[in-house]
């Protein structure tokens, strides 16, 4: 069969950037173009600062996108591209993945629960509207169940060419933010869903030998569309199933003697449940699992399957219930005010190793504290100042935000006099970068939790790194600081913020 020669991905965010660049490195003959509406984030992928912080992709992406001689490899070609000519890149690709967003619906039949096909609605009609030629079209992001097949009667009903030829494959992605450049080169399997005929067939068999040049072919699956479809959902909605179920157990682990660790040490060594996911926090976050999740709900519910809708929705009810219950833990732990108390938040990304603050936990938790009119000072080693205040601002008012909120760059000034350290990523750093003694003491596990200490105030010119007599002990009271002291906080050395916080 002919093999693809090149390839066009629309949606250059956080799934279609990193897959490209690792399909692009493993595949030195196909040409592969990314394309968005985006000129900034185009732009972004086309720098040294690329517009998402993941482990590892700026070597990937550097190596498929720049020009590489000498070497190993000696001269190679570049064959990795970046461009808002979507037209263009459409019309001279074989093969075309469907990678934009797609939020939950927000007005509308189904909203709050179902999925947002706009984007993709308006990514399969351009195809439609500009090819000239045959197309693999392939359907990346995650959707409900039968969007493939809502795809076919798009393009039927708007390709201008009768002659052409739409296969449509369903073929989402499982890599996690944090890990995704370790989960593409080494999938657990990659999943591709297409028609029983055989130019459909071939298609999914055109597609796979693109994987074929690093996956192994037996983790390479071949199923309908709508199980591929479904299984994404089943997969992001059994994911964050575990999580809420632990973190229901950590419930009823404070209120009785049991210790969520232990418990959930004791549980993930059974074999037949594992240990992974298995890690108590303040609740999910990311762009995917509560939509998904959603999503799966509301495909239940269309179908009259009530129960089972019930049942998937309990899970984001206990992810919202764990975010209430770990700041209600906080305001009680002060005494239930947090009036004039400035609480250090470390970490606002919704997990480690990425600068995704999508849903992150740390939104919902800040916003709670400072509804108690709290003074949160926040330290992130990769998200941006800015995004961190537009996080908050649809919830509070320019001038309360300006009051009650801090940002660091550093963790040390974060915390410094503060009645609280609040730890809502796990980042490494926090674990192993020797912080204040108080708050380092009992981090030497991987779960995201809430300190309430008193941390030291630093005697003077104290830095990252400075040792713990550099600190001078304070008890909780003294470290409330006027209001009109907090006040006069900025949002913290803006100026003196690189454009990528915490650049290493
Ligand atoms: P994203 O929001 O980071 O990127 C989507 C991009 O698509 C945006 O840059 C947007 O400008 C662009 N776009 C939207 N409509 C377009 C159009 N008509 N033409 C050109 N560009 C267009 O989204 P992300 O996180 O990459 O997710 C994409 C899909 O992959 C979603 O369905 C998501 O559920 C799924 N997914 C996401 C994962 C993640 O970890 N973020 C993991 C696995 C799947």
């Amino acid at each position: 069969r002919e093999p693809v020669r090149s390839i066009c991905c629309i949606g250059a965010g956080y799934v279609g950037g990193p897959t490209c660049a690792i399909i692009a490195c493993q595949n030195p003959n196909i040409q592969v173009t990314v394309v968005d509406l985006d000129q900034a984030r185009i732009d972004a992928w086309k720098s040294d600062h690329l517009p998402i912080f993941e482990p590892g992709l700026r070597d990937v992406v550097q190596f498929a996108r720049d020009e590489q001689s000498g070497g190993r490899e000696g001269f190679r070609p570049p064959n990795l591209f970046f461009s808002t000519d979507i037209d263009c890149a459409i019309a001279s690709a074989d093969l075309i993945f469907i990678a934009v967003n797609t939020p939950t619906k927000l007005v509308g039949q189904g909203a709050g629960s179902a999925s947002d096909l706009a984007y993709v609605e308006a990514a399969a009609r351009r195809i439609a509207e500009v090819s000239t030629s045959d197309k693999i079209v392939v359907q990346k992001s995650t959707v409900p169940c039968g969007t493939a097949q809502t795809l076919r009667h798009i393009f039927a009903s708007v390709a201008q060419n009768t002659d052409v030829n739409f296969e449509i494959l369903s073929n989402p992605e499982f890599l996690a933010e944090g890990t995704a450049i370790r989960d593409l080169l080494s999938p657990d399997r990659i999943l591709i869903g297409s028609n029983t005929d055989s130019r459909a067939l071939q298609a999914a068999e055109r597609l796979a030998d693109v994987y074929a040049a690093w996956v192994p072919r037996e983790r390479i699956l071949t199923v309908n569309c709508w199980s591929s479809e479904l299984s994404k959902l089943a997969a992001n909605c059994m994911l964050a199933q575990r999580i809420s179920s632990i973190n229901s157990l950590s419930a009823i682990c404070e209120v009785t003697g049991a210790n969520i660790d232990q418990v959930a040490q004791a549980v993930g060594q059974d074999t037949r449940i594992g240990s992974k996911m298995l890690r108590a926090s303040a609740g999910f976050g990311g762009s995917c699992f509560k939509k998904d999740v959603l999503c799966l709900v509301h495909i239940a519910e269309s179908y009259n399957l009530h129960e089972v809708a019930l049942y998937w929705r309990r899970i984001v009810d206990i992810n919202e219930y764990s975010k209430a219950r770990f700041a209600k833990r906080i305001i009680q732990s002060l005494h239930n005010t947090l009036d004039r108390k400035k609480i250090a938040i470390l970490g606002w990304a919704y997990k480690k190793d990425t600068g995704d603050t999508r849903e992150s936990a740390a939104i919902n938790v800040a916003g709670q504290l400072i509804a108690e009119n709290a003074h949160v000072a926040v330290y992130d080693p990769e998200v941006r100042p800015d995004q961190i205040i537009s996080d908050l601002t649809p919830h509070h008012n320019t001038d309360t935000l300006a009051k009650r909120v801090s940002i660091y760059k550093n963790p040390y000034s974060a915390c410094e006099g503060a009645s609280a350290v609040v730890i809502l990523t796990e980042w490494d750093e926090f674990k192993t970068d020797g912080l204040p003694s108080p708050v380092a003491n009992g981090l030497d596990k991987e779960v995201l939790e809430v300190r309430l200490v008193s941390i030291p105030r630093r005697t003077s010119e104290g830095s990252r790194g400075s040792s713990e007599s550099s600190w001078v002990k304070h008890d909780c009271s003294s470290n409330e600081r006027s209001a009109e002291n907090l006040a006069e906080s900025p949002i913290s050395e803006p100026e003196t913020i690189p454009p990528r916080l915490g650049k290493k």
